[in-house]
């Protein structure tokens, strides 16, 4: 798209290190996480006009310095939403009928062991009339309570933002028809005595959202997913409600350690877990690419 509309597009990889003596060539740079953008690159660059982040946190670029500066500082934070709610919903699926396990233990005891692995996970629920608690209803949590309502499933809501979302269910374009429901957002301590599965939305920050008080306040054999950041669950809390039975299970894409996570958690037989891959799809990844083009077209047509 870049190309189409007439700019010089190099995609190669540039080090870190040689970004200061390189960068100056460029109208405009994109970045995934791994590459920073700060104060000192910056001075360095007096031509560069856009700096673009493919994704949606921007910790690695001085983001007001930049702005101060006059550059364009672009992200793309719409782009991925659709594929972390159904990352959150691969979780919960694994988690309801113990597919995580089952995929753990099945190659390890072949076929000796199968009447009683499947004595084992013979006790999985269906999500249909189930309770989905959303904390959080920006992006992510709009499209996982969206997913939550077409599969039949109740969906309530906490949001100190927001007072009532409008929710779509959208059916595959062929049959040309959507459903419109709207959800009064409740406090935090209702959802958590309603809830039958919970799931996080919310930006990361110091102190956990979810701790050993809050698990109290939870249904017991409530099933939690976190495809937000690593620290809104108090992972000891989560450890320790696993443990008692308070938490039937839990989904989990992030961590507080990343990238070395707690081996309690990653091997723990009541964790589904992935490695961060909330955004990772196809889609996203095209969809980032597209509105990436678009906003840097826009930003340099200025
Ligand atoms: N797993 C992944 O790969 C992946 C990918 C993209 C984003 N994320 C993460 O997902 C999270 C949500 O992203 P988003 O795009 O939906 O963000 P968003 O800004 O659109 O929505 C966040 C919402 O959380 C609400 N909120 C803040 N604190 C709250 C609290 N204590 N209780 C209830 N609600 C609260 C805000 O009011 C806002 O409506 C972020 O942490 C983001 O970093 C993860």
């Amino acid at each position: 798209m870049l190309e189409e509309v007439g700019f010089l597009v190099d995609t190669e990889k540039i080090n870190q290190e040689d970004l200061p003596s390189k960068l100056n060539d460029y109208d405009a740079i994109i970045v995934r996480s791994a590459t920073t953008v700060r104060k000192d690159l910056i001075d360095q660059c007096p031509n560069l006009k856009v700096i673009a982040r493919g994704g949606v946190g921007m910790d690695n670029i001085d983001v007001e310095y930049a702005r101060e500066k006059g550059l364009a500082v672009i992200n793309t934070p719409a782009a991925s939403s659709l594929s972390v709610g159904e990352l959150v919903f691969g979780h919960i699926f694994s988690l309801a009928r113990f597919l995580h396990q089952a995929n753990r233990d099945m190659p390890q005891s072949g076929n000796t062991e199968f009447k009683k692995l499947k004595k084992n996970y013979a006790g999985g629920i269906e999500l249909r009339g189930k309770t989905l608690g959303v904390i959080g209803l920006g992006r992510i949590g709009r499209e996982s309570a969206q997913i939550g309502l077409a599969l039949g499933m109740k969906v309530i809501g906490t949001d100190p933002m927001v007072d009532q979302v409008e929710l779509k269910v959208d059916l595959h374009p062929s049959f040309d028809q959507s459903v419109a429901v709207t959800i009064d957002t409740i406090g935090l301590d209702e959802l958590l005595a309603e809830a039958d599965i919970i799931t996080l939305h919310i930006p990361g920050g110091p102190v956990a959202v979810l701790g050993e008080a809050e698990i109290g306040k939870m249904k017991k054999g409530v099933i939690l997913i976190n495809a937000a950041r690593g620290g809104v669950i108090d992972e000891d809390a989560l450890l320790k409600g696993l443990e008692s039975g308070q938490i039937a299970a839990a989904g989990l894409d992030v961590f507080k350690n990343e990238p070395t996570p707690r081996e309690e958690l990653i091997n723990h037989p009541k964790i589904s877990v992935s490695p961060h891959i909330g955004a990772s799809t196809h889609q996203a990844q095209e969809k980032i690419g597209i509105e990436l083009a678009e906003k840097i077209t826009e930003a340099l047509a200025k």
